[in-house]
């Protein structure tokens, strides 16, 4: 049983399909279209042999300790856990309790000492919204009237709710970015092979941040990176966890920056990623199921994982994304599965916010719309039959990046 209705819970849905049979709720149009089983169900009254919660909120509402007080076994932190995520406050404490490298930092509730923070720190100045904001809660910009408005604009509550009453200050990291995504059952991590998100909309990493327009798997990092990583960053986790009895059963996602001192922790999301998981479930395919059971139950020691080939995502988002997106424009090019109307090798079309006339006709139904998802033995042929297949979609005021995983290409050169 998947929990979601986007994109990467289409993504994780369609892998595990491909060794059990697989529930979604609520699911998509795009899911049921593809041949997944969709229903309207609360998870707590269905039957399962493995739950899989995809996206933060009812992690962080606690639908994952409800489940395992039914005796279900589930992929999902439990309301304490998920904290890591929900709080970026309650996170960063974690981070230095735990000793993991990470941005210097204040937490504030009021303007007039967050202003002095500001003051103390050189630009570009980064301003973070304590509780969930989709990706969106962050600001960096090198202008001190803009972060200072910023602040007031978070504390308000305006933009964010309750969710931005803090706010978190940091120092600026700069390097390259990287997201590490490692399934944990509270005693033993697998790491999943390294993934890049394209975050910002615009091309060349410019432009407001978004729920992420991209992504490729595998990153290709220095040798002994990973490892580094593990050791620096998530075992300290885990053993933090575990002094806190933090059963963990899930993915801890890791935004790492990769700067010139190492590698420091960006931030932790408590789930899969959303656009990673679309390039990085088609890895590992039939496999996924028993990676996910072991992280379920305990059993991780057990699981060997063996990612094969390489993968590229490209978003296509809605006319106004990410700011105000436009609902109601006609999609061409997807057939009556949601897949390419003229299929091709190697493509998958993940829905995120397309939604089905009863004519058949598909609509844009939200900021991002479709992940055009390519695999390959490369992230270069990957990446060529994700932007053939990309252009044979159409609809009015398509925003998407041209420029996805291009930096992949001149590695490979
Ligand atoms: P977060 O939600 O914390 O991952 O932040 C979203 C994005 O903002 C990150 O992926 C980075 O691109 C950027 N960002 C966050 N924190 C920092 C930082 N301390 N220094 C530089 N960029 C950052
Ligand atoms: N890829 C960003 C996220 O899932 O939060």
């Amino acid at each position: 049983m998947v929990v979601g209705s986007g994109a990467r819970e289409h993504a994780l849905a369609w892998a595990l399909a491909k060794s059990a049979e697989v529930i979604v709720t609520p699911g998509s149009d795009g899911m049921a279209a593809h041949g997944l089983t969709c229903v309207a169900t609360h998870p707590s009254e269905l039957e399962a042999d493995l739950f899989v919660i995809g996206p933060e909120q009812p992690l962080v509402d606690g639908l994952a300790d409800t489940l395992r007080d039914q005796g279900k076994i589930v992929v999902g932190p439990g309301r304490v856990g998920a904290q890591l995520e929900g709080s970026k406050a309650f996170m960063k404490d974690f981070l230095a309790a735990a000793k993991v490298p990470t941005a210097d930092f204040g937490v504030f509730r009021d303007a007039a000492p967050a202003w002095a923070f500001l003051d103390t720190m050189r630009p570009p100045y980064v301003i973070k919204t304590d509780g969930l904001a989709a990706g969106k809660g962050v600001l960096v910009t090198d202008d001190l009237e803009l972060a200072r408005r910023d602040v007031v604009t978070k504390l308000s509550g305006e933009a964010f709710g309750d969710a931005g009453t803090t706010v978190i200050i940091e120092e600026a990291l700069d390097g390259s970015e990287c997201s590490l995504l490692v399934l944990c059952d509270g005693r033993d991590l697998v790491a999943l092979v390294p993934a890049q998100d394209f975050k910002r909309v615009g091309e060349g990493d410019r432009g407001a941040n978004t729920g992420g327009m991209g992504a490729l798997a595998p990153l290709v990092l220095d040798d002994g990176e990973v490892a580094t990583m593990m050791k620096e960053v998530l075992e300290p986790t885990l053993d933090e966890l575990r002094r806190r009895d933090i059963d963990y059963r899930g993915v801890l996602y890791a935004g790492v920056m990769r700067t010139s001192r190492g590698a420091k922790l960006l931030e932790y999301n408590v789930r899969f990623g959303d656009p990673e998981t679309q390039v990085l479930a088609p890895l590992y395919g039939d496999q996924l199921y028993e990676m996910l059971y072991g992280v379920g139950v305990g059993g991780l020691r057990d699981v060997v994982a063996r990612p094969e080939g390489a993968a590229v995502t490209v978003v296509l988002a809605a006319a106004g994304y990410p700011h105000d997106p436009r609902r109601g424009d006609e999609i061409h090019g997807l057939g009556d599965d949601g897949q390419l109307a003229h299929g091709r090798e190697g493509v998958v079309i993940f829905h995120a916010g397309s939604a089905r006339d009863d004519d058949g006709t598909w609509r844009t139904n939200g900021g991002r719309v479709l992940a055009v998802t390519a695999v390959a033995s490369s992230v270069a042929q990957a990446r060529s039959r994700a932007y053939e297949a990309a252009a044979l979609i159409s609809f009015d005021g398509c925003v998407w990046r041209r420029d996805i995983a291009s930096s992949a290409l001149e590695v490979a050169r």
